[in-house]
């Protein structure tokens, strides 16, 4: 199925946390369609990032839907927190939740978009059962907890089985791809079925990262 989705989700992790609304500002007036939060506890992840003043602040001056990825050991206890903060799509991983029906039934309880999040080893049949409650499926092509790491090559092919799941089930869930993203891996992934990329360390660190954006959303 061709996807016309090819969405860009920035990831402020690599941002200037100095001068964060002036990245704001830019994400604001590029083709970026959402604006990426990798929230980390350093307990299920190691590595410690920003959590909700991060998204209250940045709220007041975004104008795109705010992406928000938990990689947080217990998320249930955060979802009104985060709508409150802000955000607009909650995306917690498989691997901690115990009754991840229930979660997704929370956040939505609370107007937002459903995301899951499936870490490198695990595989995309884990969703079977729950893919028509999903709006997001969140495919980490690294193993979490950093930004600029090496793309995972086997990610391209639970791509393409995850499209296979969702066209089957007839879903309208939206595949979204997490780490060492740039213009080659980039290019595969909408290929293989994709809709929705996200990259950090490709855009902030590139000299024009409005160009940057440009150019993966038209690859
Ligand atoms: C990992 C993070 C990173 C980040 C993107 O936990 O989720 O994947 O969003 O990092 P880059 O694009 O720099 O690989
Ligand atoms: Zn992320």
């Amino acid at each position: 199925m061709i996807n016309v989705n090819r969405k860009i989700s920035p990831s402020i992790l690599a941002a200037d946390f100095n001068n964060l609304g002036k990245d704001i500002l830019m994400i604001n007036q590029s083709e970026a369609d959402w604006i990426h939060f990798d929230v980390m506890d350093g307990v299920f992840v190691p590595n410690i990032s920003f959590g909700l003043p991060v998204i209250q602040a940045v709220k007041k001056l975004a104008t795109k839907p705010l992406d928000v990825h938990l990689m947080i050991l217990n998320p249930d206890p955060f979802i009104k927190p985060f709508r409150d903060s802000g955000a607009d799509i909650l995306t917690v991983h498989f691997e901690v939740c115990n009754h991840l029906h229930r979660t997704l039934g929370a956040i939505r309880g609370e107007g937002m978009k459903t995301g899951v999040a499936l870490n490198p080893h695990t595989s995309v049949d884990v969703l079977e059962s729950i893919i028509g409650e999903i709006d997001v499926v969140l495919l980490m092509s690294v193993n979490p907890g950093f930004g600029g790491q090496k793309f995972i090559h086997h990610t391209y092919q639970k791509v393409v089985k995850l499209r296979r799941l969702i066209d089957e089930r007839q879903a309208t869930t939206l595949i979204e791809i997490d780490g060492g993203v740039n213009l080659e891996t980039g290019k595969l992934l909408f290929e293989a079925g994709a809709d929705v990329l996200v990259a950090g360390s490709f855009i902030f660190d590139a000299k024009d990262p409005a160009a940057t954006i440009h150019q993966l959303k038209n690859i």
